[in-house]
């Protein structure tokens, strides 16, 4: 059995770097193993439950082709059509679906949900977003970060984040870089940075790690020599409406574009995007807000980085996948 048998997956400061490193290996071997048609199947006869709150495409399309794959079955719980959260409070739906099944997905509010069900279900949870965290995504965001610098390790690369840095995104980069001995830049506005307590927390780790975590409100000085740029969405699932007005007078002027792309000095830089983005109007809701803010070709990225060659999302769109189902083979599977 793996390192990490048993164990939940709900943040990535409840990991060591090696336990990081080993995923991210794991994870390698798996996509290696995958496309060359010889995946060993650990979780054969496994059944697992996969809880929605909020929508998903690459999440939950990565768990269910990785269960598959594994030879797991899963049944898919959507925000609506269960008692859970409604009728029966977490506490309850754990002790329930912890009886039923071998391990539980839970995507949609709060981290003490993820906290909640892992007290009470008996079996691995897996955090597959949280208002505060996205763990998942950055195991992805690291691979694809290897593969496209094979030749540094992660403790030489320099990334910048700019945008909302208070988000589920902006706080597990941190917690992600501080591990791993990165060197991770905020770049936003103070409103936007994340909480003082995790900064600090990270902060601790980076000591040991070396990570060099910088928050700045300073474009130029924050994309000098990054190696990588990542964006999110400046409003998240689950935000109202109304604060888009006020994100894009805050964020606009850390919109990822071709000049920011100059301000790097590195004509090699790398676009990294979790995804869903808003890079052109041809989503509802991208629509709407470009037609209300007179917003035209993107929001946090302009639809020219983002078609770039730059752009490297749809590698970091794949390693959803493979970084998703090492989580699951190492903390449930027979290896
Ligand atoms: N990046 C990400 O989590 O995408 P989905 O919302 O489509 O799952
Ligand atoms: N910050 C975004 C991430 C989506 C993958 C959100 O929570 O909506």
């Amino acid at each position: 059995m793996s390192q990490l048998y048993q164990h939940h997956f709900l943040r990535l400061l409840d990991f060591t770097p090696a336990d990081i490193a080993y995923l991210l290996t794991l994870a390698a071997e798996l996509k290696q193993a995958k496309k060359a048609g010889n995946e060993p199947q650990t979780l054969k006869g496994k059944n697992i439950a996969l809880i929605f709150e909020k929508d998903s495409t690459r999440t939950r399309c990565s768990f269910e082709v990785a269960a598959y794959d594994q030879g797991a079955n899963v049944t898919y719980l959507g925000s609506n059509g269960s008692q859970i959260g409604h009728k029966e409070s977490i506490k309850d739906s754990a002790r329930v679906l912890g009886r039923m099944y071998d391990a539980i997905q839970y995507r949609g509010w709060g981290q003490d949900v993820v906290e909640t069900l892992a007290q009470y279900a008996g079996v691995p949870i897996w955090n597959g977003l949280t208002n505060e965290f996205h763990p998942t995504q950055i195991l992805a965001d690291l691979l694809t970060i290897q593969e496209h610098m094979p030749n540094k390790p992660l403790s030489q690369v320099k990334l910048a984040y700019l945008g909302d840095a208070r988000n589920n995104m902006g706080n597990s980069l941190l917690e992600g870089a501080a591990l791993m001995g990165m060197e991770l830049r905020l770049v936003a506005p103070k409103a936007c940075w994340p909480e003082a307590e995790l900064v600090a927390q990270c902060q601790a780790i980076a000591d040991k790690t070396g990570a060099k975590l910088v928050l700045t409100e300073d474009l130029a000085e924050g994309v000098k020599d990054a190696d990588f740029l990542y964006t999110d969405v400046w409003v998240s699932m689950g935000e109202p409406k109304e604060v888009w007005k006020e994100r894009i007078a805050q964020l606009l002027p850390y919109q990822i574009n071709m000049n920011v792309i100059k301000l790097t000095g590195n004509p090699q830089v790398k676009f990294l995007h979790c995804l869903p983005a808003f890079h052109d109007d041809q989503t509802a809701v991208g629509k709407q807000m470009a037609e209300q803010y007179g917003l035209h070709g993107g929001m946090e990225v302009t639809d020219e980085v983002f078609e770039s060659e730059h752009s490297i999302v749809f590698d970091e769109a794949e390693n959803r996948l493979h970084t998703i189902k090492a989580v699951m083979v190492a903390t449930l599977g027979k290896l």
